[in-house]
């Protein structure tokens, strides 16, 4: 290191300037049409490979690499100077293409019939020599990557991904200005709005113990310019939620926001939908049908325990609560709900495999995992099997449609851990045993959500979207019985992933408190957090809805990538920091003094 270094230092006295020349292409355009053309490139060295008396330099740029020659037949100055590339020097370079000789053709490079024969280079800067190489095969940490993330985005595949990223953005500005609608911004440093995550705080200077949140979501601005008369609203915007984090999310990261005044639900999801197939020609080339699959909320969770199904394969969970009820097996016989999941040819799964799997559902608060093996007709080998009477057998024989070769999980107790066990379960054994097409998109509308969840902790109503959702059925219904209470909320569902939601909003006074009542939200309360929102509703706001869309996501998705923080230019870790810049950081005692702030001392362990 310290000695590529030194020479790093003594090549910097043959840094030049550009000086007038200019690139003439970029290093993924120069084909065989090109041949005998005068060009100028511009680029990073990705490799250099000496070669009977020649020097080879792949030259990378954003969208490709090219192929450059240092001959010394052809200028020896230029060869002899060429000696002191590095990988990742930047250089321009003037010279001819030329076709590569006979058997030296790259059929997997566009640029690859071709090469640049120099007659004249620069060395615009030097470089330490990276500390991972700039290829897409990598297996440095991504610590590592993070930390040099500059670096990282240098790889082509990052690149693409950006590109990618860019023109669905370009896409949808495009849709929602022909269909009217007006980007506008709205504020970072703003009040609480809830979307069922904590708050970013950021204290104020001049109002002494005073606070703004920064928005979970631009949700009460949205609406407010709806009451403002601007019909049509969009934006492209950062939103903040102090959450756990998981491969899928962020701390900030970026919605398709979208608001729109006097339309029901299905003029919403038609509009979005539009949008969608549009963004999906446009950017990766995939007619999506249409119009679009839909599901209730009830059937999502009956068939695949999850409110985001992944229906890019099989193995739908079945209820069998009915065929155990009573049971000798008091784990199945008393249990809320029972569901089991059946395999085909899953019956030589090892035991390793299946405590495995055990373990995995541990993670959704599963005890254990059930399950029976059809070793042949008749016979079942089963760790519970001895706890069933033969009528109950047949009828999960039956219920299930088992068959010799199966293997069938099962899980029971109460309805929420057994739907998110058994539906994570289904989502990792699609994984596991092969069955998702990773080329295949399934987007589907999950619909009839239901407007609130009990919450026992707490002991009363959540919303389960969000408190500024309409109701099916008016205050009447929600009066009547709350927990049974639809919602005009639907969710976008991308490959077993939400990536967007929206629902028609409360547009008057009246049901908003209603809906506060129901929430257990005091008129004092609600007052103080949403007294502006209140206000607003009494001044002649429009009926409206929308929808908003994790731009993230849905790119890590368009573009296979395994995390979330392979389409964020500058991500944070699993821990909510950023390596690079090593945020978040102490700060000096005088900024704290401004801001009011004392920070309390460190518990000692
Ligand atoms: P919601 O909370 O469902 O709705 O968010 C909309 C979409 O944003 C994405 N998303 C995230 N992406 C990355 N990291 C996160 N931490 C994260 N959280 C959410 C998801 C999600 O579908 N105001 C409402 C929208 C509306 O009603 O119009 C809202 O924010 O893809
Ligand atoms: P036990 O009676 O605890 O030995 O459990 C018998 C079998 O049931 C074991 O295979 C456990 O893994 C499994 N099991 C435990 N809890 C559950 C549950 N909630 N649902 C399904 N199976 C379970």
């Amino acid at each position: 290191m310290e000695e590529t270094y030194d020479v790093q230092l003594e090549h910097q006295k043959y840094i030049g300037e550009l000086g007038d020349w200019q690139r003439s292409h970029h290093c993924c355009e120069l084909t065989s049409a090109n041949i005998g053309d005068e060009i100028c490139l511009m680029g990073w060295a990705q490799y250099r490979r000496d070669h009977g008396g020649l020097i080879f330099i792949d030259l990378r740029d954003r969208n490709g690499l090219t192929q450059v020659v240092f001959s010394p037949e052809h200028n020896i100055q230029a060869h002899e100077q060429a000696h002191i590339l590095r990988t990742e020097y930047v250089l321009a370079v003037k010279g001819v293409v030329r076709e590569r000789p006979e058997g030296m053709h790259n059929a997997g490079m566009v640029t690859g019939d071709i090469e640049i024969l120099v007659s004249e280079w620069k060395l615009l800067n030097t470089s330490r020599t990276p500390p991972f190489a700039i290829e897409d095969r990598l297996d440095a940490s991504e610590n590592l990557r993070l930390k040099y993330r500059y670096l990282d985005l240098r790889r082509p595949k990052l690149a693409r991904n950006f590109i990618l990223r860019h023109k669905a953005v370009q896409s949808v500005r495009r849709f929602l200005d022909e269909q009217n609608f007006l980007e506008i911004e709205t504020p970072i440093l703003t009040k609480s709005t809830p979307e069922g995550a904590r708050d970013f705080l950021v204290p104020s200077r001049v109002n002494d113990g005073q606070f703004y949140a920064l928005p979970q979501s631009p949700q009460l601005f949205k609406q407010l310019l709806m009451v403002a008369g601007m019909e049509r609203y969009y934006q492209v915007v950062r939103c903040f939620r102090d959450e756990d984090l998981r491969a899928d999310r962020q701390p900030e990261f970026t919605q398709i926001d979208c608001e729109m005044s006097f339309v029901d639900q299905e003029q919403v999801m038609a509009m979005a939908e539009a949008m969608i197939c549009r963004l999906f020609k446009e950017t990766v080339d995939v007619e999506l049908p249409s119009p679009l699959p839909r599901m209730t909320y009830a059937e999502a969770l009956r068939d695949y325990g999850l409110d985001k199904p992944d229906t890019r394969f099989g193995l739908k969970l079945q209820d069998v609560t009915d065929v155990v009820k009573g049971s000798e097996f008091k784990l199945f016989g008393s249990a809320e709900l029972v569901k089991g999941l059946r395999v085909p040819n899953g019956v030589d799964m090892s035991r390793k495999e299946i405590d495995d799997l055990t373990e995995f559902v541990k993670i959704y608060d599963a005890k254990g995992l059930a399950w029976i093996k059809v070793k042949a007709e008749g016979e079942w080998q089963s760790p519970i099997v001895k706890f069933f009477s033969e009528e109950e057998k047949q009828g999960l024989a039956q219920r299930l449609g088992m068959q010799v070769g199966d293997i069938v999980f099962f899980q029971a107790g109460p309805a929420v851990m057994v739907n998110t066990a058994l539906g994570q379960l289904r989502n990792e054994l699609g994984k596991r045993l092969g069955l998702i097409d990773p080329k295949k998109f399934n987007p589907l509308w999950v619909t009839d959500f239901p407007l609130l969840e009990y919450d026992a902790e707490s002991k009363r109503y959540v919303a389960l979207h969000h408190p500024f959702t309409a109701p099916v059925g008016g205050v009447e219904a929600l009066q009547a019985d709350p927990g049974k209470v639809l919602s005009n909320a639907y969710d976008m569902v991308l490959n077993g992933s939400e990536i967007g939601g929206g629902s028609i909003r409360i547009h008057t006074q009246e049901m908003q408190q209603a809906m506060f009542q129901a929430l257990g939200i005091g008129e004092e309360e609600a007052r103080e957090k949403f007294g502006f929102l209140l206000d607003a509703l009494e001044f002649g706001a429009p009926p409206h809805g929308g929808i908003a869309f994790g731009l993230d996501r849905l790119i890590m998705i368009l573009t296979g990538s395994s995390s979330i923080r392979e389409v964020i230019a500058f991500p944070k870790t699993q821990k909510a920091t950023c390596v690079m810049t090593e945020a978040p950081s102490a700060v000096a005692a005088k900024q704290l003094r401004e801001l009011h702030i004392r920070l309390r001392e460190k518990k000692k362990d």
